[in-house]
């Protein structure tokens, strides 16, 4: 068990640190370790490869299944009285779903100590974009016509679309280096770039509720807007605690001592 989730050792850390320097947790920082330790005891699943590929198979076809509906109310002709309409908002609805999917796989990863999780990671972002991409082409082609100019109208008459296209656009460079080889080429900076996926999910629910926000009906983006909020807290929260666990555990000699200025970075 990792220290900061034993209570005994906790309590100890929360007056002296393991190296016998004054605990650096104020009030604040105590309330994250908390809140973290008091994450639910889940049993410790381990997948085989076997049952792994089991769940990527049906993880694939459950994420297909808003594009089969499509096509079969299409088949139905029961796309309503605006078919272009429902296909944007569908596909739109569902880019974001999957958006929140991806970004939820860390905090469940870290909550439930299944490290497999990380598996399904990249389907659910790839999935991401490809329903931001059916979403763009049917703006582009049933709502566009592939005219230049009708799309830089509609881009800069509403501004709800600009914030839409932003976040399609940011999504191009995460597509393409989704790759396990461009992972290892881009090594630490794949990480910092593929944060970015924060910034497109608040920009897909800025898109939302700016949509929404004309016809006086944000509920729908407002619960959106709050599950983005807290999967961007956890990772706040998360990083923090990291960073206080890391400080306690730097062995004094390479902590600054007390009253010892310590090295100014140039
Ligand atoms: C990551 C990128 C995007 C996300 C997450 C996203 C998400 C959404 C969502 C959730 C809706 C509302 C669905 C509903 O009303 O139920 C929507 C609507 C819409 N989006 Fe996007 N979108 C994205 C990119 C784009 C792009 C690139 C365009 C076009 C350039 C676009 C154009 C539209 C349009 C025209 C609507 C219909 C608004 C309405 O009339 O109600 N979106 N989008």
């Amino acid at each position: 068990m990792p220290a900061w989730t034993c209570t005994r050792h906790s309590d100890r850390a929360s007056r002296v640190s393991a190296y016998g320097r004054p605990a650096i947790r104020s009030d604040a920082r105590g309330a994250l370790a908390t809140l973290i330790a008091a994450r639910p005891r889940v049993p410790a699943i381990r997948p085989s490869a076997r049952a792994l590929a089991w769940i990527r198979a049906v993880l694939f076809v459950s994420a297909l299944v808003p594009l089969a509906r499509l096509f079969a109310l299409g088949y139905a002709d029961a796309l309503g009285a605006n078919p272009v309409e429902f296909v944007t908002r569908s596909t739109g609805t569902w880019t974001l779903v999957m958006l929140c999917a991806t970004l939820s796989v860390t905090p469940l990863r870290r909550l439930l100590g299944w490290p497999w999780l990380l598996r399904l990671r990249r389907m659910l972002g790839l999935f991401a974009f490809f329903y931001a991409t059916l979403h763009f082409t049917t703006w582009l082609w049933f709502d566009q016509w592939f005219d230049p100019a009708s799309m830089l109208a509609d881009i800069m008459k509403r501004p709800f679309v600009t914030v839409g296209f932003t976040a399609f656009v940011l999504l191009l460079p995460l597509a393409a280096t989704s790759t396990q080889a461009m992972m290892r080429r881009l090594g630490r900076r794949w990480q910092e770039l593929h944060r970015l996926v924060y910034a497109i999910a608040l920009l897909g629910v800025l898109h939302y509720w700016w949509a929404k926000a004309g016809k006086n009906d944000v509920a729908e983006p407002f619960v959106y807007a709050l599950v983005v909020a807290g999967l961007l807290a956890f990772r706040l929260v998360w990083t923090t605690a990291g960073a206080v666990r890391a400080r306690r555990a730097t062995p004094p000699s390479r902590a600054r001592a007390p009253g010892r200025p310590g090295r100014r970075r140039p």
